[in-house]
């Protein structure tokens, strides 16, 4: 029976359909349609970026290097939502940060529930931490993330609206060693990746030792006021710590002036971070200590460390490519038991603009395929479709082009590629159960058994199994 026949023989018989109720005429929008005269084509909105495929394979190293690491250490993925309560963050990177004051993404949905979309991932790793009872199991609990973040930041360079972190959280252990063994890991993924990082420690103490210290700066920068900006006041008032972050010329001198936290450090945290330097030097991890190094988010005690790598680029090059420190107090002021806690975070774009620094004018390493398959005519496309299936389930990498119709056209692909062979499917080759095989580098081809292409391809490649 033809072929046509038994495709109707087994067709499903016809639904009644109901005509359509009347349903009042709404205008669609349609992103994809094609500007109306006079229209502004749309495009991204501000601070935020496509990634697109030619940067990929800097994405998919960076994750890898990310997950090979985690495994090493222990660590085990998690994934938190993007949207949390808005509660969260101000409860925890602090009311006064700017992160809380100007940058979240924040609105209220249809059930009244002030909600952000995540600004960072800790506060998020604390609440499921507490939510799902993580703390009643065998401690420290060790937990790594990868995902986008929300800020309502400048955009400029290396800073994003939507930015990728990856995280390393270490809860329950408030051991010193826990300090120092997320500095090293960190390092060995930036090491893994090929940068040559540099990380900047401090401590900033007890959170009384804080405080301390922070009447001590406000002290100090009131008696300088006349040399402060408008927006240093607004600091100044709000989260004075902050004012040792600045990059600006004018602050320079007033900083090299100020009281140092070290010298406002509680006996334990002294010790503490005494621990956490000399295991960086058994490892051989080298540090700079940063008396103005304070981080931008409250819930930090002890430990802080940033990460920073040379770059051509002047405001990269200033710019932490991820930072971290000790966070004892967090699971408590979430809800939690006292649980010390420590971990940091990588932003992954600017690891990207690194590594592409680093790789700038060098062609990157083409990846060859082993089989092209080519076609000519509608049989010969149909088998071609069902081939590329075979030697795609064996693993073998293999490259087609079944909507083109000029076999020209396809060798030029093939060739593109770096195939080493060709298979050509006409409809003389499938009525006569064969396959035409070619050796693009000699040229030369034979005609082969159809059902035994994948295994012709695999002697040739030598990486046919040996049978017993
Ligand atoms: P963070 O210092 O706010 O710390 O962010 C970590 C890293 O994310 C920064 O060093 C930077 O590389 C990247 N980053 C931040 N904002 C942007 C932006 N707008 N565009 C591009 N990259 C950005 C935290 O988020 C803490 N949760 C880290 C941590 C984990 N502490 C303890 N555990």
């Amino acid at each position: 029976m033809p072929f046509s026949k038994l495709v109707k023989k087994s067709a499903p018989p016809k639904k009644v359909v109901p005509p359509p109720a009347a349903q009042p005429k709404v205008e669609k929008l349609d992103a994809s349609a094609p500007p109306k005269k006079g229209q502004q084509p749309l495009s991204l909105v501000r601070g935020f970026r496509d990634i697109l495929p030619s940067d990929q394979p800097y994405w998919k190293r960076i994750a890898e290097a990310h997950d090979r690491v985690a495994t090493a250490y222990g660590y085990e993925r998690i994934d938190t939502p993007i949207v949390e309560e808005q509660a969260l963050f101000v409860r925890s990177v602090g009311k006064t940060t700017d992160i809380v004051e100007k940058e979240m993404f924040a609105w209220e949905t249809q059930g009244s529930e002030q909600v952000v979309l995540r600004p960072e991932c800790t506060a998020p790793i604390v609440r499921a931490y507490v939510q799902h009872g993580m703390l009643n199991m065998p401690q420290p609990v060790k937990l790594w993330y990868l995902g986008p973040m929300f800020r309502y930041d400048r955009p400029q360079a290396g800073r994003f609206r939507q930015f990728m972190q990856a995280g390393f959280e270490c809860l329950g252990e408030g051991d010193a060693i826990i300090d120092a063994q997320l500095i090293v890991l960190s390092w060995a993924i930036l090491k893994d990746l090929g940068l040559d990082p540099v990380v900047r420690v401090n401590s900033l103490g007890s959170p009384e030792a804080r405080v301390n210290y922070r009447n001590a700066l406000v002290a100090y920068f009131r008696s300088k006021r006349n040399h402060l900006t408008e927006e240093d006041k607004h600091r100044l008032l709000k989260n004075p710590l902050r004012l040792l972050d600045s990059k600006e010329e004018h602050m320079q001198a007033l900083k090299a002036e100020a009281p140092q936290i070290v010298d406002w450090l509680d006996e334990e945290s002294k010790a503490h971070f005494m621990r956490v330097l000399e295991y960086l030097d058994e490892v051989g991890v080298a540090y700079q200590l940063d008396p103005y190094l304070v981080r931008g988010l409250d819930y930090y005690t002890k430990t802080v460390f940033e990460w920073y790598a040379g770059s051509q680029d002047q405001e990269l090059a200033q710019s932490a490519l991820g930072g971290g420190g000790r966070y004892d107090g967090l699971v408590e002021q979430l809800g939690g038991r006292p649980t010390p806690a420590a971990g940091f975070a990588f932003g992954l774009d600017r690891i990207v603009s690194r590594l592409k620094e680093m790789d700038a004018g060098q062609e990157p390493p083409k990846k060859n395929i082993d089989v092209f398959i080519a076609q000519l005519g509608e049989m010969g496309r149909k088998r071609a479709l069902a081939l590329f299936e075979e030697f795609r389930k064996e693993g073998i990498a293999t490259g087609e082009a079944l909507a083109k119709g000029s076999l020209k056209s396809q060798m030029e692909i093939a060739n593109r590629r770096g195939a080493r062979f060709a298979i050509l499917m006409g409809q003389k080759e499938v009525l006569d159960g064969t396959a035409l095989l070619r050796d693009m580098d000699s040229g030369t081809q034979e005609i082969i058994d159809a059902k035994k292409a994948v295994h012709e391809i695999k002697k040739k490649m030598g990486t046919l199994a040996p049978t017993a």
